[in-house]
């Protein structure tokens, strides 16, 4: 049979482009090719389809706006970290953090399941810009797929379409982004709301700069400009050209004199990032106010004044659902409130949407993630743990003024956190560059279930990028500690722990909102204002250093607490570092083992109280 024709719509100009979909045609053999203009009309046609489908359901016109629920299978919801794969030329160029393959071997792997993996489906090409269209810190990508799920949400999450491909000249460079669901339909055959298949490939080829994923349509596995394009392969060009591919949101922060910073902070999957990116400060520190860039990844390039400036190559957010509420995070649901496609949520009886702590009172009847009939009490969450939304960023109330500006926002300080419920600290800044990459790299969290497997245990997550550095990670720390060098007057670099516990497993630090005093200490340390004391982890806040105002019960005891640096619990954590270290050993940092011997030694000669550390000093620097 004769491969059908590809029908590239005049304005392709680009010779690789029309050469690759002319392949794939052949290899995946769809029943239709469709080139997405990125048009509203387009838009609503697949969403249109998807209603007829089964595959969305429109949500409530009244309560939520032109906005859709669809619900995916119940064994493809997180992404799959053990099934994802750095396929570079040589083995130690993946490094031990990452799953290999030959490229030769995989892609022998990959053909026999692309073979007419998309026989009864249409497959959409769709070209898209990581970043404001014609930056010079932009890429572009075109991502193929027989998914029109993945259609819709790439138009929210990326610059996509028509314009994106009259900017791709006859032999502009774009990373090619395959993406099936991997269910062909015979001839007759009906399909499901969810087409997936339980093997499961997401494959990146960093020297030839492209992306393969195979039988998952959810999120990071599917949407592949997002963590397979802007992070994994973007780390890797990033590596070569110089650049930070991070995995981390960008808030600007005025003061009420009129100050204005940009802040990079990374912090692991569903741990806090998109809180953070738009929180509001609470009333009582009036003037203070908080804007967002991004909230999952950033792109930082060094600009002519010699400082690091962050674009968010993204378009949208694709957030957490259970746990964003009007208190926790109205900005967030105010980005809601129309235009958004939401995933393994609850459908209310009125047509609109709820999750776990969305209200304080559940509604009395839902239909859960699964579409079963759900009632308070009846032990399953009526929303996935993992279940998304996908908002367009333009719709976020505080969206910052230059987040499209193509030279990207200074950046003044950069923030790490995880999630641990002991031992690390609310705050403390690093004594300098090295100490502060030292501390991002051997950061720790608790597995959240944003990627599939056991939740809660704690592992090593280096600067939040675990699952997402497509290359060696000891070759990552080294690129970090050779930008810091190449900077005249690099970014402050804190730490931060939202999640500390008491003995009674409650979280000691209200968060949310109230994680605007730290960030008012953390901006007058960039700025010499701030007071801090030394400590074994670097500089840290007395009680006095901390805004309190309007948080009256949070008493100097309980703040102790919190910054206590148990020099037990600190040993082990020292000690629990090497395994990531040992990992690495042959490409780690010569300075990574003498910061840590050196914060042994200190450890080992401090005095028995170190949970008293911030209050017994008396200089103050
Ligand atoms: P990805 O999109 O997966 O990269 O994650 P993210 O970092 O953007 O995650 P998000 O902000 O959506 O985190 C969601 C979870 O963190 C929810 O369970 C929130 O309730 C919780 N969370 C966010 N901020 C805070 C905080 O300050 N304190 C506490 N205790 N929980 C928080
Ligand atoms: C994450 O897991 O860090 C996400 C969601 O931001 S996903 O795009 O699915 O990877
Ligand atoms: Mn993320």
């Amino acid at each position: 049979m004769e491969p059908i024709p590809i029908n590239a719509p005049e304005y392709v100009k680009n010779l690789k482009l029309l050469q690759w979909v002319k392949e794939t045609v052949e290899l995946c053999q769809p029943d239709s090719v469709c080139w997405c203009d990125g048009s509203e009309e387009e838009y609503d046609r697949l969403c249109a389809g998807m209603v007829e489908s089964g595959t969305f359901i429109k949500l409530s016109e009244e309560k939520r706006p032109n906005s859709f629920l669809c619900r995916s299978d119940p064994s493809d919801v997180a992404r799959v970290e053990d099934r994802t794969f750095i396929c570079s030329i040589r083995r130690q160029d993946a490094g031990p953090t990452n799953n290999w393959v030959a490229p030769k071997e995989m892609k022998a792997t990959l053909n026999k399941l692309l073979a007419g993996c998309m026989k009864g489906r249409t497959m959409y090409v769709i070209p898209f810009s990581m970043g404001p269209l014609g930056s010079h810190i932009a890429h572009i990508g075109v991502e193929i797929t027989d998914s029109p799920y993945v259609v819709t949400n790439m138009r929210i999450m990326t610059r996509m379409g028509r314009q994106v491909l009259e900017l791709l000249d006859e032999e502009a460079e774009f990373v090619p982004c395959l993406h099936s669901v991997g269910a062909p339909l015979e001839p007759g055959q009906a399909d499901v709301p969810w087409p997936c298949n339980d093997t499961k490939y997401i494959v990146h080829f960093p020297e030839e700069r492209s992306i393969v994923s195979y039988g998952s349509g959810y999120g990071g596995n599917a949407l592949l400009g997002k963590k397979c394009f802007a992070l994994r392969i973007a780390s890797s060009m990033a590596r070569d050209e110089g650049w930070l591919a991070e995995h981390m949101l960008i808030l600007g922060v005025e003061s009420p004199e009129g100050e204005k910073d940009y802040v990079g902070a990374a912090f692991p999957s569903a741990c806090g990032k998109t809180n953070f990116a738009m929180m509001i400060p609470p009333v009582e520190m009036e003037g203070w106010k908080i804007t967002t860039v991004g909230d999952d990844i950033a792109w930082i390039k060094q600009g002519k004044d010699g400082r690091l400036h962050a674009i968010n190559p993204e378009h949208g957010f694709f957030g957490v659902a259970p746990g964003t509420s009007v208190k926790s995070n109205p900005n967030a649901m105010a980005s809601l409130y129309a235009n958004c496609i939401f995933t393994n949520v609850a459908l209310t009886p009125d047509g609109d949407v709820w999750w776990e702590d969305m209200t304080d009172t559940p509604p009395e009847y839902l239909i859960d993630w699964q579409g079963k009939p759900w009632v308070p009490g009846c032990d399953r969450p009526a929303a996935h743990p993992n279940a998304r939304f996908t908002a367009p960023a333009s719709q976020c109330p505080v969206i910052d003024s230059e987040w499209e500006n193509p030279d990207g926002v200074p950046i003044s300080a950069f923030i790490f956190g995880g999630r641990r419920g002991d031992t690390i600290p609310l705050v403390y800044q690093s004594a300098n560059w090295y100490y502060g990459v030292y501390m991002a790299a051997t950061m720790g969290s608790e597995k959240t279930a944003a990627a599939a497997g056991k939740v809660g245990d704690v592992r090593r997550d280096p600067f939040a990028m675990l699952p997402f550095c497509g290359y060696h990670m000891g070759d990552y720390f080294n690129h970090w500690l050779h930008v810091g060098r190449t900077l005249s007057d690099p970014p402050r670099i804190f730490g931060v722990n939202w999640f500390r516990k008491d003995e009674n497993g409650k979280f000691l630090w209200p968060g949310f909102g109230d994680n605007m005093r730290v960030l008012k200490w953390i901006m007058g340390r960039v700025h010499g204002r701030s007071g801090a004391v030394e400590s074994p982890l670097g500089w840290m806040p007395r009680y006095e250093s901390l805004d309190w105002g309007g948080l009256d019960g949070f008493t100097r005891e309980k703040f102790l607490k919190l910054m206590s640096v148990d020099r037990e619990a600190w040993k082990q954590e020292l000690f629990s570092h090497e395994e990531l270290l040992e990992k690495l050993f042959d490409r780690l940092p010569k300075e990574f083992t003498h910061i840590r011997e050196l914060m042994l030694s200190t450890l080992w000669s401090s005095p028995e109280h170190w949970e008293l550390a911030p209050e017994r000093y008396t200089a103050e620097h």
